[in-house]
């Protein structure tokens, strides 16, 4: 099979709409990364989803609507479901809600639940409008890369496994919705993203924040989200997360880096833009500016891909504060780097 990168013209869009119908897969924009679409009610379609990506068939896929009303039919909306609609939807966030039985058992990997989403990219509105079919859609990657943030990026995981990639050009957010458990008696976010936890509070009052999101799980434990299980959003070569003054960090990273250069490995450093002049004669690279943390999150997994592309062996990365979008980078972040963090504060004497 031929795979295709198509601007989002009209007749590009209506003929995606058409291969979504006739359950086919379909790669589409949308305002946090790209995704992998198959029309929901149809289960050879969504089966093959799980083919093309190589994923566990017991992780669960979001599934996409344009509107509330097209959400109706598919789950049981509660109160609290349709203010956050109303505040943040169309927008980066993702609702588990019971599920009503037309959505088959191999969307939901068999749960009572399902995750819904509103997707605020016009062309994911507009493709989502012309096939006019609930749409399943994981992250557009082979299942452990992290996730594209361009439609090259799709091209260079799923080439030949589907035929039409809808380019939208970069992933404003960058990173994955915000899955929220609205099933639980408190709300819980189980996955950071776009739509934070002090705007869920804003909305709901109280918001619970999976414990999970940002630990490795613990040997037998349950994964709430069972994604969350997985090695995920993980480069070929070896990442290590450095905190600490950001001078110290710089000392440190210098040193390790020079050992690293000995063994003859490729070595690059991922630091704030604020930061670069510390790392002169290094390969580093920005990942956004410390004051703008969106910058970051819209910029990581674009950073990521490109070591895997330039063949680097070891990364060494700044880290920001756990808070606002800056918990979603470290939710992510820390899973790139298998929760390996040094702390050049301490090592210092
Ligand atoms: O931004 C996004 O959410 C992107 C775009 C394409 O919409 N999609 C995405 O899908 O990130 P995926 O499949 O890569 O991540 C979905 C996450 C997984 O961690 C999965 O386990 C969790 O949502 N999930 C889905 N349905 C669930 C359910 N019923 N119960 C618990 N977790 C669920
Ligand atoms: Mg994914």
């Amino acid at each position: 099979m031929e795979t295709s990168i198509l601007q989002p013209t009209a007749d590009n869009i209506n003929r995606a709409a058409a291969e979504l119908t006739a359950g086919a897969l379909v790669a589409f924009p949308t305002e946090t990364v790209y995704g992998l679409g198959a029309n929901a009610l149809d289960e050879q379609a969504v089966l093959s989803i799980f083919a093309a990506k190589g994923r566990p068939a017991d992780n669960p896929l979001i599934v996409h609507v344009a509107d509330p009303a097209a959400a109706e039919p598919l789950c049981e909306l509660n109160d609290m479901a349709r203010a956050l609609m109303a505040a943040y939807c169309p927008g980066p966030l993702t609702m588990l809600l019971p599920k009503k039985p037309v959505i088959p058992p191999v969307v939901t990997a068999g749960l009572d639940s399902v995750a819904i989403r509103l997707p605020s990219h016009p062309v994911a509105r507009q493709l989502l409008k012309a096939c006019g079919i609930p749409v399943a859609a994981p992250s557009a990657n082979t299942s452990g890369k992290p996730s594209p943030t361009t439609a090259r990026h799709v091209l260079c995981d799923l080439q030949g496994k589907l035929e039409i990639i809808l380019d939208g050009g970069e992933c404003q957010v960058g990173l994955e919705s915000t899955v929220l458990d609205l099933t639980s008696p408190i709300p819980t976010v189980l996955r950071p993203g776009g739509i934070t936890p002090e705007m869920l509070a804003d909305v709901l009052g109280e918001v619970r924040v999976a414990d999970s999101v940002m630990r490795p799980l613990k040997a037998g434990e349950k994964a709430l989200s069972p994604g969350m299980r997985y090695r995920h959003y993980a480069p070929v070569g070896k990442l290590s997360m450095v905190k600490g003054d950001p001078v110290r960090v710089a000392e440190l990273i210098r040193h390790l880096a020079a050992e690293a250069a000995q063994r003859e490995e490729k070595v690059r450093v991922f630091v704030f833009e604020e930061h670069l002049p510390l790392y002169a004669q290094l390969d580093a690279v920005s990942i956004g500016s410390l004051a703008q943390p969106e910058s970051v999150a819209h910029r990581l997994f674009a950073v990521l891909r490109q070591a895997d592309a330039d063949g680097i062996h070891v990364m060494y990365s700044e880290v920001l504060p756990a808070q606002g979008i800056g918990l979603a980078v470290m939710n992510r972040l820390n899973r790139a780097a298998a929760f390996t963090l040094l702390d050049a504060d301490a090592l210092e004497g």
